[in-house]
């Protein structure tokens, strides 16, 4: 399966930005890789402009960075998976660690929205990580399979590779500059890779993605990590000059 090269633009660019920056990303990658696809998350605003530059180019998808888990209905500032893949998304993330601490979502409801955008046609990047206490008081496994059990619950046993990611943050990594090194991303790899084989007949072929200060100069060693299947990167994916780097790295 090839390496999803995933961009999370998080709250930042206006349309205007998001174009300019995908026109000058198709630029400097042209044709991805045949072994890579490229992803951005924009954020909702910017998705049907990210997906008219993109103009159905091959390689490349748009994404929505959450959804609320119903076809429609009185929830006052959620987007519906219909919602967005009428802008052009297909693909959607859930369980960003920015959501579960800033925005307090619990693992429950990151399971019903993994759940219920696989049952809408979008296929998932399920975010999941440890904070540094968690991990200082040795619960990384604990934790990982936790996030993995709830935030998978509703879904097939048998969902396509091509159709779910997981995505390993660790809280501590992002936006800090201190990414994890190779023993650690292995480490917590791994894990994930046990747990999925336990949890999903197809868990063996999911992509495993690393999150966390991941950067033009250190994605090469992190991608060629066992279990490692891509990356999804914040900060570094916002200028397409180093995010075009990230790709071709
Ligand atoms: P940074 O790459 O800025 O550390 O952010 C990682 C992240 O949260 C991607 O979803």
């Amino acid at each position: 399966m090839k390496k999803l090269m995933a961009a999370n633009w998080k709250m930042y660019k206006t349309r205007e930005e998001a174009a300019m920056t995908i026109a000058s990303l198709k630029l400097a990658v042209g044709l991805p890789p045949a072994d890579r696809e490229v992803l951005v998350f924009a954020p909702f605003t910017a998705i049907e402009c990210v997906s008219a530059c993109l103009g159905g180019a091959d390689g490349y998808a748009v994404g929505g960075q959450d959804l609320y888990p119903a076809v429609e209905g009185a929830f006052t500032g959620e987007i519906s998976p219909g919602q967005l893949k009428d802008a052009g998304a297909t693909w959607v993330l859930t369980g960003h660690s920015e959501r579960r601490h800033i925005l307090g979502e619990s693992d429950e409801l990151v399971g019903r929205k993994t759940a219920f955008a696989l049952s809408q046609g979008l296929k998932v990047v399920l975010c999941i990580g440890e904070t540094l206490a968690e991990r200082e008081a040795g619960q990384l496994q604990a934790v990982l399979a936790r996030q993995l059990k709830e935030g998978l619950a509703g879904v097939p046993g048998d969902v396509s590779a091509a159709d779910l990611a997981i995505a390993y943050e660790p809280v501590w990594a992002i936006g800090t500059g201190k990414v994890a090194g190779p023993a650690e991303i292995l480490e917590a790899h791994a894990t994930v890779r046990a747990q999925l084989a336990q949890l999903l007949t197809t868990g063996s072929n999911l992509r495993i993605l690393y999150g966390g200060s991941v950067k033009p100069d250190n994605t090469a060693e992190i991608i060629s990590l066992d279990n490692v299947d891509g990356v999804l990167v914040g900060g570094a994916s916002l200028q397409a000059e180093s995010f075009s780097r990230i790709v071709l790295a």
